[in-house]
């Protein structure tokens, strides 16, 4: 039976919800765990500390400032280096079950080879283990988040398939070292937007650009070294220290432009998430078929000798598939897509056939890529149980960004409506979602954005040397959640309590009020 509370009363399957704002009551099932994520470059700071290598966000925001809004950097960024207690309290306070944070790889293996380790890399992780283990809550260890040696680089970084032995180096050592204490793991970070931004735009590190044949290549290499380090685990460590590892992988959500354009979204979700998915979740394994076929047709016709889609070889397939305990999944926003013309098709999936667009009406974020589109999160979670036979589903990722301030009514907004939309995925749809998480604990280093836009629960003041943390609305009313484990539209007040919205501004209200009229499921 759907665990459902309508005014108090249980009911199955006989739910409507209307709005955020209307009288339900959704029960957070007991087995979902709920946490917050960061990732190493965005808050650390103490870039040349205590051993730590160059890296290659060092190297590119400190020759390309021009490129990242206000010349910011990560040299400080929260400084959780110094403060990772005050962040374990904050997290302590907010109640998680866990705290999903990236280890950086320059401070541990500061050239890219495990001939030198550095002890005092080692201690920072192991310090910060050991607080979270102390206050009850999980480590959650992402081994790659978009930031590896320089040196690694100036050999090729991930368009090199050595970086397959080098990154299974590290893994290795990490796992030695701190897999005792941790019993989730991820392997790498949304490769889609690493190799697609980093390798083939030269928006993020390392700058590269390389166009198509880059990101083929680098995500290609990429599910290579996901496989092998999951195998690693699974041969030499799992069982002693009784794990799950997986990879985490950004999923847009697609919607129809037109009605029943049901192809197109289809095309979006296998150019997109299934990039990455399909080799690995999939019964057959490999890149998905629709994919081959389109990049070979569209290959040939702009004159290359063979498809850019790179090859595995019958073992490699057999190697990948099944490589994930879970299905990480990192979702913020949706698409409305459509078929058109080859010439109009967008980004590095020109080849899918697929244009994106957005319905203006879509509430903005501070961010120009993230519209608040919940309806478009309850199907992409459909998408991928009915594709890879309901996995377990992760969500390592979801958030909003603003531009300001501690009374952060928009991100509660967001929070609840995705939340909800997630809830609904799971009692209606049945979708084995087994984990949630806020991105992010802290307002921090927004790669390109700097620190111009917030997506913390937490504000910080990047102009205090101190770098003061102040709780926002939208930490009392998650932190209301964890405790409740219930979502209830009346407990979406600024302070979490049972009260309406005070004092806010005319734009807050308007905004408010068009989140109000968007968010209906
Ligand atoms: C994700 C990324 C995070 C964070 C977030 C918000 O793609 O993994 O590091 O920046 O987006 O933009």
């Amino acid at each position: 039976m759907a665990s459902y509370l309508f005014l108090g009363v249980a009911v199955s399957f006989t739910f409507i919800v209307t709005d955020v704002f209307a009288n339900d009551t959704l029960l957070i099932p007991e087995d979902l765990l709920l946490g917050a994520a960061t990732a190493s470059y965005q808050i650390e700071g103490a870039w040349n500390e205590d051993g730590k290598g160059e890296n290659i966000w060092d190297r590119w925001t400190h020759s390309n400032p021009n490129l990242i809004n206000n010349g910011s950097n990560g040299d400080v960024a929260c400084d959780s280096y110094h403060k990772y207690k005050e962040d374990v309290q904050l997290l302590n306070e907010l109640g998680v079950n866990f705290y999903r944070f990236s280890i950086s790889w320059s401070r541990i293996i500061p050239s890219g080879y495990t001939n030198v380790i550095n002890e005092k890399g080692l201690n920072y992780y192991k310090n910060l283990i050991n607080e979270l283990l102390a206050k009850g809550i999980e480590p959650f260890v992402t081994l790659y988040h978009w930031s590896h040696p320089q040196f690694l680089e100036e050999m090729g970084g991930w368009t090199n398939e050595m970086m397959v032995e080098w990154i299974s180096d590290y893994a290795r050592i990490i796992f030695k070292e701190l897999g005792p204490k941790v019993k989730y793991f991820a392997t790498i970070n949304e490769p889609h937007v690493f190799c697609g931004e980093g390798y083939g735009m030269g928006l993020k590190a390392p700058g590269k650009k390389l166009g198509s044949p880059g990101i083929f290549e680098c995500m290609h290499n990429v599910l290579k070294a996901h496989a092998t380090i999951y195998h690693i685990y699974n041969e030499e460590f799992r069982e002693h220290q009784k794990g799950k590892i997986g990879i985490i992988i950004p999923c847009t959500g697609a919607l129809p432009k037109n009605p029943n354009e049901t192809e197109a979204v289809d095309m979006h979700f296998q150019f997109n998430c299934a990039w990455i998915a399909h080799p690995i979740f999939s019964k057959t394994g490999d890149y998905p078929t629709i994919m081959k076929i389109h990049v070979a047709e569209n290959s040939k016709l702009d004159g290359f000798p063979r498809s850019l889609l790179p090859e595995f070889t019958p073992e490699w397939v057999q190697y990948i598939k099944g490589t994930s305990d879970f299905f990480g999944l990192n979702h913020y926003s949706s698409k409305l897509v459509e078929i058109v013309p080859r010439a109009e098709g967008q980004k590095w999936y020109a080849y899918s056939g697929v244009k994106e667009s957005v319905d203006p009406s879509w509430p903005k974020s501070a961010s120009p890529w993230l519209r608040v589109v919940p309806s478009g999160f309850r199907e992409i979670i459909k998408k991928i149980a009915r594709e890879y036979n309901n996995p377990p589903i992760y969500v390592t990722e979801n958030g909003f960004s603003d531009k300001c301030c501690t009374s952060d009514y928009s991100r509660i907004s967001y929070l609840h409506s995705y939340i909800k939309a997630m809830l609904l995925a799971i009692y209606e749809d049945g979708c084995n979602v087994k984990a949630y998480t806020v991105w992010s604990l802290l307002d921090n280093f927004e790669w390109e954005s700097g620190y111009s836009v917030r997506f913390g629960l937490v504000y910080v003041n990047f102009t205090d040397s101190n770098r003061t943390r102040t709780p926002k609305w939208s930490m009392n009313w998650y932190k209301n959640i964890i405790a409740t484990r219930i979502l209830n539209s009346t407990l979406d007040s600024p302070t979490g309590m049972l009260e309406a919205p005070k004092k806010r501004g005319t734009s807050e209200r308007r905004r408010e009020r068009r989140i109000r009229t968007t968010t209906s499921t």
